[in-house]
């Protein structure tokens, strides 16, 4: 199998032997509980065979409906592609522009089992965040890819190619909208519903948008989080000696132990899936594993006395680890952990994202498939648990927060004592979102997760990029009157591009992420793409960015945890943005429900664009990334956050057409 072949439409005629799943190779996502009545099974099989013509359906059917009693959705594991999954080199997809070729790209790495959670599921991260809901998805998308003119769109609903309809050079390639419903038919258990039928489907963030660039992307933001935790909560610059205990080492949660060694701390990160931490110490992401306590304790003891940088996984459930430090605590008033946080994948607790403590992996996998009502019951009490421990330590001194995960949100739903206070904005807990004591003010000055991806595949455009990435900054820090608080992200954000190359980043595509801000974002876009014009960078880079941003994400519990004005609940920033980026030049835009969070409880969205150094892009990545960053940084100075007010008027300064309702200041004690 090749590439061409690839992009010549599902294969059906004749149809591919039938495959199984490679039980062997990969993890698989835990079996989907599909809550179809039979009646319901059999539309979700003739919905499954629209895709295919009459005369394989005989053959289609039966096998189609055992995918969905064994594993709760239809993927059909028949279709996997026989090539091996990666992102190719530009000029090696079959396309008619390099807009869509730059997009196969991206959708393959998205795929790649070097990169993706479950990659047979089509699963890149989060536990659910799928590229499509199933394989005839991914056919017949690459074939439409790969004859898509430069006056055409690909629509894509919730991972069902609707097609190619005709627009106009200037148009969005595709426009992606993932997990789009009628707001009071937005439970987990519709959802649930819709997903084993294949008409919705969870994009998570920036596996439905294709923009997915391996944990790296989330190794920069969690070392950002930590250096500045470290400066709010410890008072320092310098984490040396200092212990951050937390869990995951999964998709996204797996850049902690990277992330932990590049802030400088000793990091100590447990998993109860024994592959998944594997993976990581092959990778050399974790230091070390440690499989018992007591070895555990010992490590912690030894590193803190040293001052030792590193990253220690532990192959258990993190609840133990919480409760041990408790009993070390309590039996000698030794505090062995100074920050804490969690990021088990609590957006989809009951689901295989959150395994309770006293259980082993497998044995969780069972409960899940054979006795839904009793996990739940488990994970919750183990919920329970888990928040006493940290109540305990943290009364003792540690500084815990919430990692945008849900975890406080279910452990108050669960009963646990997490200090809940309802209010006209909402919930509050007794501890912070990451976001309101950390990342919210960063987001607020216009800094958040701008990435790329040099679609040669050649690690070489890769470090010429880094080098233009650092020199653009030198210069923003040298000739711009920047506030203190502004030079500092700066000066940050200098040094991670400095160590990127260094720090082995890469996983799947040649691609790097920098937190920058909107004079950041639009001096790096110009500059890559007049380095592709000279002939500097050797093929197209695609620039994108988290949907976790400045503007891309609403989402009352994470990114707009720190918005105080009743907004919270409100989208309009999330869709708006969809909206903006789309008719200002965009390749491709996204808007999702769920994703961090969980399913109804955010809106976000994201942008593809490739630059190929002409002049259209040059301009189009300037129109757009000035609106992509001052949205969101318009509603938050709108909202009350003071260093959104000041970046905005400051912005105004540079943008003469850009002209903000800014908001006064209102004397709290006035009513
Ligand atoms: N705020 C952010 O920037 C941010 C960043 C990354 C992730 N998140 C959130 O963090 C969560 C994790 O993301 P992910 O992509 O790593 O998901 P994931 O499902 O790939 O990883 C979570 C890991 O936690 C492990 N786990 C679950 N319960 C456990 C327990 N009790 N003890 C020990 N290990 C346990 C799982 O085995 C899994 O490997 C998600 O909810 C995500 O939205 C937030």
């Amino acid at each position: 199998m090749n590439l061409a072949k690839l992009c010549c439409g599902l294969p059906v005629n004749p149809l591919p032997p039938a495959k199984a799943r490679d039980e062997h190779r990969y993890p698989h996502a835990p079996v989907r509980n599909h809550r179809l009545s039979e009646e319901g099974c059999k539309l979700a099989v003739r919905n499954a065979l629209r895709y295919f013509p009459e005369n394989t359906h005989k053959i289609l059917a039966p096998e189609f409906m055992s995918e969905l009693k064994t594993y709760g959705h239809i993927y059909m594991y028949r279709f996997l592609p026989d090539i091996e999954m990666k992102a190719y080199p530009i000029d090696e997809y079959p396309a008619k522009n390099r807009q869509s070729a730059a997009m196969m790209l991206m959708i393959m790495n998205n795929l790649d089992p070097n990169v993706a959670q479950f990659p047979q599921e089509l699963i890149t991260y989060g536990g659910n965040g799928q590229v499509f809901s199933n394989w005839a998805q991914f056919w017949i998308v690459m074939n439409y890819l790969s004859q898509m003119t430069d006056k055409q769109t690909l629509v894509m609903y919730s991972g069902h190619p609707m097609g190619l309809y005709p627009s106009s050079v200037s148009s969005p390639r595709a426009v992606i909208t993932n997990g789009m419903v009628i707001p009071n038919y937005s439970s987990r258990e519709e959802y649930d519903k819709m997903f084993a039928l294949g008409v919705t489907m969870y994009g998570q963030m920036t596996a439905g948008s294709y923009c997915y660039i391996g944990p790296q992307g989330i190794v920069h933001g969690t070392t950002i989080t930590l250096i500045n935790a470290g400066r709010k909560y410890l008072n320092t610059d310098n984490l040396g000696g200092k212990v951050f205990v937390t869990s995951g080492l999964g998709g996204m949660s797996g850049a902690q132990a990277k992330a932990g060694v590049i802030a400088g701390c000793i990091s100590v990160i447990a998993e109860v899936n024994g592959d998944a931490i594997q993976k990581r110490f092959r990778q050399g992401w974790l230091s070390e594993v440690a499989d018992d306590l007591e070895t555990l304790i010992k490590r912690i003891r030894e590193a803190k006395q040293k001052k030792e940088i590193t990253s220690i996984g532990f192959h258990g459930n993190v609840v133990t680890i919480w409760e041990k430090l408790v009993e070390v605590y309590q039996n000698s008033g030794e505090l062995l952990v100074d920050l804490g946080s969690d990021q088990t994948s609590c957006h989809n607790p009951f689901n295989g994202g959150y395994y309770p403590v006293d259980y082993t992996y497998e044995q969780s996998q069972q409960l899940i498939k054979d006795a839904p009502a009793k996990f739940k019951e488990l994970v919750q009490q183990s919920l329970k648990r888990h928040a006493n421990a940290i109540n305990i330590l943290s009364s003792a001194g540690m500084s815990f927060w919430d990692y945008g995960n849900a975890f406080l949100l279910e452990a108050h739903r669960a009963g646990a004592d997490v200090g809940t206070k309802q209010t006209d904005n909402g919930y509050t807990f007794r501890y912070p979102s990451y976001i309101q004591h950390i990342m919210g003010d960063i987001f607020s000055m216009g800094f958040g997760p701008f990435r790329w991806v040099c679609t040669s595949g050649r690690p070489e455009d890769l470090r010429t990029t880094d080098n233009i990435a650092t020199s653009v900054f030198e210069q923003i820090l040298r000739s711009s009157d920047l506030p203190q608080s502004v030079s500092d992200q700066y000066n940050d954000n200098l040094k991670w591009i400095r160590q990127a190359g260094q720090n082995k980043l890469v996983v799947g595509s040649q691609a790097r992420i920098l937190y920058s801000d909107q004079q950041g974002r639009m001096a790096l876009a110009v500059a890559f793409n007049d380095a592709i014009a000279s002939g500097q960078i050797s093929a197209p880079v695609v620039i994108s960015r988290d949907h976790h941003d400045v503007s891309g994400t609403d989402s009352p519990f994470r990114e707009t945890s720190n918005v105080y004005d009743g907004s919270a609940f409100t989208a309009d920033m999330a869709v708006q943005n969809c909206i903006g980026d789309s008719f200002r030049g965009a390749t491709w835009v996204a808007l999702h429900n769920g994703g961090g969070v969980g399913w109804g409880e955010v809106m976000n969205g994201g942008f593809g664009m490739v630059l190929d150094g002409s002049e259209e892009a040059k301009n189009r990545a300037q129109l757009m990334l000035c609106w992509d960053v001052s949205n969101g940084v318009s509603r938050r100075a709108w909202s009350g956050n003071t260093f959104a007010k000041q970046t905005i008027i400051k912005t105004m300064q540079r943008h003469q057409d850009l002209l903000v309702t800014v908001p006064n200041d209102v004397d709290p004690n006035i009513v």
